[in-house]
C-alpha cells in the first residue's frame, strides 16, 4: 500500500541534499519513504493525503527516557522550586515504589507515557531500566521496556541501592547483566559523585560491551567529572546531560563519534544551569535533544517542550533544535534509518497544525501535532 502526502507547505527532510522543501510531496510505500520532491512532479499512489500547506517533519527520536517506574515525586519537585537542590537522592524513593508495583502496574504506566509521547510526535523512544536495582527488579524492568520499544537500555548502575551498596558493581556486572542482556541493546551508567565513579562506570560499561550491549552514559550532569572522557574512550553512542563540561571535554566530543545528548527538561525541573549548546555546536559536536522523562529530574514526555527550551534557554536556533530532536536522536541511537525523510528512510513522520517547524518553539505549550505516522501507519488522527 502506498500513500501520497501532498501540498506540504514545508518539508523538513534532514537530508543534506534535499534540505527544507516548500510546496513538496512525499510518497510512503509500506514502512518506508519511497519518493520526496516537488508536489507538481509527484507520482501516483494508492491513497492520497492533502495536508493543505502544513509542515511535515521526521517523527521525534527521544533517545533518553526512564519510563519503567511507579509513583511520582511531585512534593520533591515542589520543594526544589522552593529552593531545595537536586541530588539524585530521590531515585531511591522511586526504587521503593517500583519494587512494590506489580508487572501490570508498571506496564500500564509505561503505556501511558509512551502514549503521551506519541501524541506529541515521538515515533521512537529509548527506555531505560534503573529503578529496580536488584537482579529480579532490573530484569523485569528491561523485559517490560522491551514490550514497548526496540531501544532498551540496561541501567542497573543508576545508583547503589540503600540496602546493598557493597558489592553492587559485582552484582550489576555479573548476575544482573546476565539476566538483563537478552532484553536490552544498550548499557548505561550514572557516572557521578554519589552514584558510580569513573573506574566503576568503566567496569559496568565494559562488562555490558562484553555481553554484546552497546554503551551510552549519564555524564557530567551534576559535576564536572570524568564521564564525558570515559564516553569517548569507550566510543559510547552518546554522552547524556553534558551540563558541566571542561574545554577538554568539548574537544574530546568534537573528535569522536559520541553524540552529546542534552536534556533541557532536567535543567528546567532541577533549576540547574543550562548546558552550553552553542559551545558544543561551535566545536562541531553532534548534539541530540531528548526528554529524560523520569519522575525525578524531568517528568515531561514532550519533545516539543524540550525544543522550546533548547531554543529559548540554550540558544539553539529552531532549525538546529528540530534537527537535534530528530536526526540527532537517531545518531545518538546509531540508527541510520531514522530522523530523516529521504527515499529508503523509515516512514516515521509528523504533520503539524502549523505551516513551519519554527512554530514548535514559537508556540510553546500548544498541541501542534496533527498526525503521527510510524513505519507507514497512522498512529493518531
Ligand atoms: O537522568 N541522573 C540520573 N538519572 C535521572 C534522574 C532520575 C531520578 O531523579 O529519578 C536523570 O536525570
Ligand atoms: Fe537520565
Amino acid at each position: 500500500m502506498s500513500l501520497l502526502i501532498t501540498d506540504i507547505g514545508e518539508l523538513t527532510t534532514n537530508d543534506p541534499e534535499l534540505g527544507i522543501l516548500r510546496g513538496a510531496a512525499l510518497v510512503v510505500d509500506g514502512d518506508r519513504v519511497a519518493w520526496v520532491g516537488p508536489a507538481a512532479g509527484a507520482p501516483a499512489a494508492d491513497e492520497r493525503l492533502d495536508v493543505r500547506g502544513a509542515a511535515v517533519l521526521p517523527g521525534f527520536v527521544d533517545s533518553h527516557s526512564h519510563l519503567v517506574f511507579a509513583g511520582d515525586r511531585a512534593p520533591e519537585f515542589a520543594a526544589r522550586m522552593a529552593g531545595e537542590p537536586y541530588t539524585g537522592g530521590g531515585i531511591r524513593t522511586t526504587v521503593a515504589a517500583t519494587r512494590a508495583a506489580t508487572d501490570d502496574q508498571l506496564r500500564t504506566n509505561v503505556a501511558r507515557l509512551v502514549g503521551e509521547a506519541l501524541r506529541q510526535g515521538t515515533t521512537t523512544i529509548e527506555i531505560k531500566s534503573g529503578y529496580g536495582l536488584s537482579t529480579l527488579d532490573e530484569a523485569r524492568s528491561v523485559r517490560i521496556a522491551a514490550e514497548f520499544t526496540d531501544e532498551v537500555t540496561f541501567l542497573g548502575a543508576h545508583v547503589k541501592p540503600a540496602d546493598g551498596a557493597d558489592g553492587y558493581v559485582d552484582e550489576v556486572t555479573g548476575p544482573m547483566l546476565d539476566a538483563c542482556a537478552k532484553y536490552a541493546g544498550w548499557v548505561d551508567v550514572f557516572c557521578e559523585r554519589g552514584a558510580f565513579d569513573v573506574a566503576e562506570s568503566r567496569r559496568v560499561l565494559q562488562a555490558g560491551i562484553a555481553a554484546g550491549l552497546r554503551p551510552r552514559i549519564h555524564a557530567n550532569q551534576l559535576t564536572m567529572g570524568g564521564g564525558v572522557q570515559l564516553a569517548v574512550e569507550l566510543d559510547c553512542a552518546s554522552a547524556d546531560h553534558c551540563t558541566h563540561l571542561s574545554p577538554a571535554d568539548v574537544d574530546a566530543l568534537a573528535n569522536s563519534n559520541t553524540v552529546a545528548t542534552l536534556l533541557p527538561g532536567a535543567e528546567f525541573s532541577t533549576r540547574a544551569p543550562w548546558p552550553d549548546a552553542r559551545r558544543l555546536l561551535a566545536a562541531g559536536v553532534t548534539v541530540a535533544l531528548a526528554t529524560d522523562c523520569n519522575p525525578g529530574s524531568s517528568y515531561t514526555s514532550s519533545m516539543p517542550f524540550c525544543i522550546a527550551l533548547a531554543v529559548r534557554d540554550m540558544k539553539m536556533t529552531p532549525t538546529e533544535a528540530v534537527w537535534s530532536a530528530t536526526k540527532g536522536g537517531a545518531l545518538a541511537l546509531r540508527r541510520l534509518d531514522l530522523g530523516h525523510l529521504a527515499p529508503g528512510a523509515s516512514a516515521d513522520l509528523i504533520v503539524l497544525d502549523a505551516p513551519s517547524h519554527l512554530h514548535l518553539a514559537y508556540r510553546p505549550g500548544v498541541p501542534l501535532i496533527n498526525k503521527v505516522i510510524r513505519k507507514g501507519t497512522f498512529l493518531t488522527q
